[in-house]
């Protein structure tokens, strides 16, 4: 009995903020910021709240999945930029959705978020206590960034992806996953309760590139598959550089990676599922392929889901 993904939705906000535009309200540059990190502009949601945008992703995740929200055992929503500060965002995109029969809680892992609610619902789907989940990555970051701070105002972004998860009946399946976090790293990435994120951005950059890397190398160790089997990448979108890295390291094609940073920026949490429902939408990742996903985030927390879609 195997994990699988049913159906992927996505919201993405209507406002577009571009580098040109950020130029106008910091001292920077689109050279600087397409060169440092691979982003060109990124979505702010003005008019759309945390649970509309998960609200939206989760409705195309169902449609496609042919799966009716009341079926749904668990909602399960990774986000570091929740609505409230209770009741969770699960429990109002629960009652958003009228999914009345499971039960509904978050995920707070930062960039992780996804990777974390992947294992999770495996776990549950694996144990015999779910048949059907719906896990969500939504972020509204915009809220917490420092628009007069040029470090981290040009990184970031807002948005959702959804994924239904279900038994399978074929050979689709999770084959491995691992979470970790080191806690006493906190500070390198942080935002205080009512503040802005806050980022060693190069400290950072190379624990991303070393942690994930690990991360990958154990899911594909435990599952027993080697780099070169991979048909697909689809790593948090956090940096450009960063994802170029982490394929040399792990001795993969650059273009088996997939990268959408350039339109999005980071997304934290919903950087994944963003990525993995426009690979499916794409073409670029099919029934029977392999894929890694692998996140870096606050916490720090990081991790790896090895897939076969
Ligand atoms: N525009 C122009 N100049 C800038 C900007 C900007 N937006 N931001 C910083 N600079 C300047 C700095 O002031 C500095 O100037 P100085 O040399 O005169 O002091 C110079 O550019 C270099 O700054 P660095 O911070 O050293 O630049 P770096 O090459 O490390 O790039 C970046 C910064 C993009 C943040 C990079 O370190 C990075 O991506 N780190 C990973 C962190 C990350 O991705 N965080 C997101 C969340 S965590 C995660 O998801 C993994």
């Amino acid at each position: 009995m195997g994990t699988k993904i049913a159906g992927t939705g996505v919201y993405l906000p209507k406002e577009v903020l571009t580098n040109f535009d950020l130029e106008k309200m910091v001292d920077t540059s689109d050279e600087w910021i397409t060169t440092r990190t691979g982003i060109k502009e990124r979505r702010v949601a003005k008019e759309e709240s945390v649970v509309e945008m998960a609200k939206g992703a989760s409705l195309e995740a169902l449609e496609n999945a042919k799966v009716d929200p009341e079926d749904l055992d668990v909602v399960l929503v990774a986000t570091l930029t929740p609505e409230k500060k209770f009741p969770s965002t699960g429990c109002l995109l629960q009652a958003e959705l009228g999914a009345k029969k499971g039960y509904a809680f978050d995920i707070s892992a930062a960039c992780s978020g996804f990777i974390y609610a992947l294992e999770v619902a495996d776990g549950l789907l694996k144990s015999g206590k779910a048949k059907k989940i719906l896990i969500v990555g939504v972020e509204k970051l915009s809220e917490i960034v420092d628009w007069t701070d040029r470090s981290t105002c040009v990184l970031f972004g807002d948005g959702a992806g959804a994924v239904v998860l279900e038994k399978s009946e074929d050979e689709s399946d999770i084959l491995a996953s691992r979470m970790f976090s080191d806690g006493s790293l906190w500070d390198i990435l942080y935002a205080e309760k009512c503040g802005y994120i806050k980022m060693k951005g190069r400290e950072l950059f190379k624990v991303a590139v070393r942690n994930m890397e690990d991360a990958c190398r154990k899911v594909l160790e435990e599952a027993g598959v080697s780099p070169d089997e991979i048909d697909l990448v689809i790593p948090h979108q956090a940096n450009v550089r960063i994802i170029n890295a982490l394929m040399e390291k792990l001795g993969i094609p650059k273009d088996k990676a997939f990268v959408n940073i350039d339109r999005y920026g980071n997304t934290s949490a919903a950087s994944i599922p963003i990525a993995l429902h426009e690979a499916i939408q794409e073409g670029r990742l099919r029934r029977g392929d392999l894929v890694l996903m692998t996140a870096m985030g606050g916490g720090l927390t990081w991790g790896a889901t090895l897939l076969r879609y």
